[in-house]
């Protein structure tokens, strides 16, 4: 091989190398490479499953639709990242499948459900040890599971909108929902979609809902809605007052519920927390005649506890107002007089201690020189 014919195959080997090059950046880039690969899968089962009238009679006697719609894929979140049929049925890859056993559609559920778990191992760790797991654990097979509150072929953002959410407990907790979107909290969201406002999730958690029933979730409560009602800015723009919880905290319940937290959490005391005077889900605005803590129904709050109370014993009580001239002019001037009249006499006890340590100390240098 002469030298030239050698340069030759260097140039043409050289040239090949950066064709190859470029044509696969432009296959790399390009949108005809663009085209996931799952739509295939997908299109193989639409062919049978998206005939509307596919369905099969289940051993229980159910009949079972067998239909996906496009509809639904073309929406969830899944089939944007690219996720296909055979990532949840990593059972079936073509037809005919592997034979079913499932006796029931709930038992259909169950067991695809797993799938998730591959995926989300997180959130799904978090809805093991959670009330609603603890009830499928005791036989109730209508608790939860990841598909009833997020769908399976149709999974779409979970909070959007807020409200959402609260739609998505109602399929269960109706007696609870319906009581809530009357309420000030629930009457916002549903409104406005005011992110604001709590919704279930806020109060009780999402995957790992614990029981609201024990003394630790009462004892925490101060705390759960002092994250809002304690925060100056966001009351100021709801014109209410942000001292509503350190007035509460001096207070003989406020004083009473710490003590139990901090010492015996899970000993039940029935000093008030905030929802034995306001409600729970159904907490009104003051002025609302229907609020707990309304004028007109605030001695029958009371009376829950305090069977003897007399119309006096609200009057009486400043609830979450700092003692003043406007509201209580009466209390006002009682703790002004105590607020001056006591210093007053400590200082005077003071000085009558100190007059008589000098007097019996210059009593004592005469009696001395004498
Ligand atoms: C040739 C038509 C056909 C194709 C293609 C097909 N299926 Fe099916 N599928 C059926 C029929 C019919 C049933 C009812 C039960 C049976 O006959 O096995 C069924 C049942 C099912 C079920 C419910 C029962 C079970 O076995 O869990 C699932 C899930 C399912 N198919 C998923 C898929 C997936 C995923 C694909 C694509 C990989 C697919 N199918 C492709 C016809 C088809
Ligand atoms: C994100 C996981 C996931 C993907 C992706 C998925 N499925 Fe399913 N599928 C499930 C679950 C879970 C169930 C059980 C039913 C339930 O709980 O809603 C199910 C049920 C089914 C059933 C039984 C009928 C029904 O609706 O209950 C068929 C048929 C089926 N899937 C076919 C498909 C086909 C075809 C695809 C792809 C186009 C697909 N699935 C993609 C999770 C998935
Ligand atoms: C193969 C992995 C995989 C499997 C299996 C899977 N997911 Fe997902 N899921 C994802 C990915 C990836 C996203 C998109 C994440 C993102 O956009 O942040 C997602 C998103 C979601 C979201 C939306 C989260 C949000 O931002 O609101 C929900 C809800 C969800 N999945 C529920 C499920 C459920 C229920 C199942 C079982 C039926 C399931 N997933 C099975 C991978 C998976
Ligand atoms: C009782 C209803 C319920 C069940 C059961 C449930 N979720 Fe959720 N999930 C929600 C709600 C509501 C949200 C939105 C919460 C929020 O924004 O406050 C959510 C949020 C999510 C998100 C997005 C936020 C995040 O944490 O990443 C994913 C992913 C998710 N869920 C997956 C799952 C999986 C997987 C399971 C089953 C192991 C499951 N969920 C069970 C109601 C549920
Ligand atoms: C598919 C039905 C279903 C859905 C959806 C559902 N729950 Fe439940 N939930 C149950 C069942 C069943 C129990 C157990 C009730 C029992 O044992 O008496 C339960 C129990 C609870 C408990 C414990 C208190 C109690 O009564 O045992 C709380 C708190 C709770 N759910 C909150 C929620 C919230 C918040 C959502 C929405 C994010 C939600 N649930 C969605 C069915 C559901
Ligand atoms: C502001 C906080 C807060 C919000 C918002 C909230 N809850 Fe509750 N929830 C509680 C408290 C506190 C309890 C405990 C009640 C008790 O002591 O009996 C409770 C109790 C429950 C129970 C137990 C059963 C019962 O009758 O007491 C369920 C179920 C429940 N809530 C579901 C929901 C659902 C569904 C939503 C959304 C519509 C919701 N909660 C919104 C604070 C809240
Ligand atoms: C996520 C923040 C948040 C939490 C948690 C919260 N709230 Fe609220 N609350 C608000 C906001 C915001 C408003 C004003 C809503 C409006 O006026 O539209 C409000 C309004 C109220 C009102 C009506 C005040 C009036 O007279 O107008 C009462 C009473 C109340 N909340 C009590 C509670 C109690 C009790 C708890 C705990 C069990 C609680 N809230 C938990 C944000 C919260
Ligand atoms: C012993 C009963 C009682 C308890 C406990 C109680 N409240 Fe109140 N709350 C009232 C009464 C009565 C009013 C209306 C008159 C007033 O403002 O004092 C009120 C008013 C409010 C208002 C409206 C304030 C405004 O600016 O109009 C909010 C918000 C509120 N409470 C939140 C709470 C929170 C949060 C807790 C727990 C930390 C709590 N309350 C505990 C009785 C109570
Ligand atoms: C959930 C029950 C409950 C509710 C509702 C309740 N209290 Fe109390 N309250 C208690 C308990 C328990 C004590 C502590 C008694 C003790 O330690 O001996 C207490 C103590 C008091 C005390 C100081 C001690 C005393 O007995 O004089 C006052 C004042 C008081 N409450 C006023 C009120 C007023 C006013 C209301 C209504 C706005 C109210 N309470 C609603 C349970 C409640």
């Amino acid at each position: 091989m002469t030298p030239k014919t050698f340069h030759r195959q260097v140039f043409w080997l050289t040239a090949a190398g950066i064709l190859v090059l470029l044509i696969s950046i432009f296959f790399a880039v390009s949108p005809v490479n663009a085209k996931p690969p799952f739509q295939e899968t997908e299109k193989y089962c639409l062919t049978c499953h998206g005939d509307s009238t596919l369905s099969m009679t289940l051993p229980s006697g159910e009949t079972l639709s067998l239909y996906v719609a496009q509809d639904d894929l073309d929406h969830s979140l899944h089939s944007i990242v690219g996720i296909e049929c055979e990532a949840c049925h990593n059972n079936i890859s073509e037809y005919p499948h592997p034979k079913t056993e499932f006796e029931t559609k709930r038992d259909l559920s169950l067991a695809y459900y797993q799938t998730c778990e591959k995926c989300h191992s997180v959130n799904y760790e978090k809805t093991q040890d959670s009330m609603h797991a603890q009830a499928a654990a005791a036989g109730n097979a209508n608790a939860p599971v990841c598909t009833d509150c997020h769908g399976s072929h149709d999974v779409s953002p979970s909070n959007e909108p807020r409200s959402r959410i609260s739609v998505t407990c109602a399929k269960c907790h109706t007696e609870i929902v319906e009581p809530y979107r009357q309420s000030v909290h629930g009457a916002a969201l549903m409104k406005d979609e005011n992110p604001d406002v709590p919704v279930c999730t806020t109060c009780h958690g999402v995957h790992n809902i614990q029981d609201p029933r024990t003394n630790q979730f009462r004892v925490d409560q101060p705390e759960m809605c002092a994250g809002c009602h304690a925060d100056q800015n966001l009351m100021d723009k709801y014109g209410l007052s942000a001292d509503v919880y350190n007035i509460y905290k001096r207070s003989w319940h406020g004083v009473d519920v710490s003590v139990y937290k901090a010492k015996w959490p899970t000993i039940w005391h029935d000093s008030a927390v905030c929802s034995d005077c306001h409600g729970i889900h159904d907490i009104r605005a003051t002025g609302d005649p229907a609020s707990m803590v309304n004028k007109e129904n605030l001695l029958a709050t009371c009376q829950k506890c305090h069977p003897s109370a007399g119309p006096n014993w609200t009057d009486a009580w400043t609830g979450h107002n700092e003692i003043s001239l406007e509201r209580t002019p009466f209390l006002f001037y009682v703790e002004k007089f105590y607020g001056s009249f006591t210093p007053f006499i400590l200082w005077g006890c003071v000085i009558y201690v100190i007059l008589q340590i000098i007097r019996s100390t210059v009593d004592r240098v005469r009696s001395n020189r004498s």
